[in-house]
């Protein structure tokens, strides 16, 4: 029987989960779901939950635990997270651990790997401040580290307009590391308790860490 491609990504801010979740959802045809993109897409609507998250997420605090819960419950009330998916920023606490067991249990779907993806804080501090992306189709890229192929052109939609995040500020990402070590980094022992963690080196070039990802997924 075929091995569930679905993982968790589990990493501090900076730490390449979009990155590499966009990778994994292009060779697996899996979805690629993020808590922080679809708050962001909220956001952009000016929707009722778009204008209560606004202000935390520039802030760099966490959403509430309830409203974060309620929106991946709905999400894998879809059929499509049935053949896998990539989870990208969720869960971010205790209590949204043990929910997304509560989930996948009432889905049907067992727990799937936690990829711990390990960076060092000033490189993650370098990589935030130099992040942007394409206004039109999002797609990720560094100023310095992963600049579109043409300088000043989307590698994937030809678009000319870039946008810089609004909690990437230097200020705002010290902010998130602290918030991710007080809250997020009790999950690396949670899961490492149920035999679920792997731990990678993701302080290297992203197709090596890709590389390393599918090798996890694959066993
Ligand atoms: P979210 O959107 O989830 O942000 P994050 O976890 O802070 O992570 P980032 O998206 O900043 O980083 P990433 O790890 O995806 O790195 P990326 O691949 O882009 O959350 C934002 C906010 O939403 C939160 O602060 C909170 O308010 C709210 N929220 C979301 N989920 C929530 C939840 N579950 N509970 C409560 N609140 C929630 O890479 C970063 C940069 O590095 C890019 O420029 C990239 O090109 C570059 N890069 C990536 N990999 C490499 C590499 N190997 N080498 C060199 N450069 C690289």
């Amino acid at each position: 029987m075929a091995v569930l491609k679905a993982c968790i990504l589990l990493g501090a801010p900076g730490s390449g989960k979009g990155t590499q979740a966009k990778k994994l959802q292009e060779r697996f045809n899996i979805p690629h779901i993020s808590t922080g993109d679809i708050l962001r897409k909220e956001i952009e609507a000016g929707s009722e939950l778009g204008k209560r998250v606004q202000q935390i997420m520039a802030s760099g605090k966490l959403v509430g635990d309830d409203l974060i819960v309620e929106i991946v419950r709905n999400r894998f009330s879809k059929q499509d997270v049935q053949s896998g998916f990539v989870l990208d920023g969720f869960p971010r606490t205790i209590h949204q651990a043990d929910s997304l067991s509560d989930i996948l249990k009432e889905a049907k779907l067992p727990l799937p790997k936690v990829l711990q993806l390990d960076v060092p804080d000033q490189v993650l501090i370098d990589r935030l401040t130099g992040r942007m992306s394409c206004a039109q189709c999002g797609t990720v890229y560094h100023r310095r580290l992963n600049p579109p192929r043409k300088a000043g052109i989307c590698n994937e939609c030809g678009s000319t307009k870039f946008v810089e995040r609004k909690d990437d500020s230097e200020e705002t990402v010290r902010k998130r590391l602290n918030v991710y070590k007080a809250e997020t980094e009790p999950l690396v022992d949670y899961y490492r308790s149920r035999g679920l963690l792997e731990a990678l080196d993701a302080n290297l070039e992203m197709d090596l860490i890709t590389n390393a990802i599918v090798g996890c997924l694959e066993k």
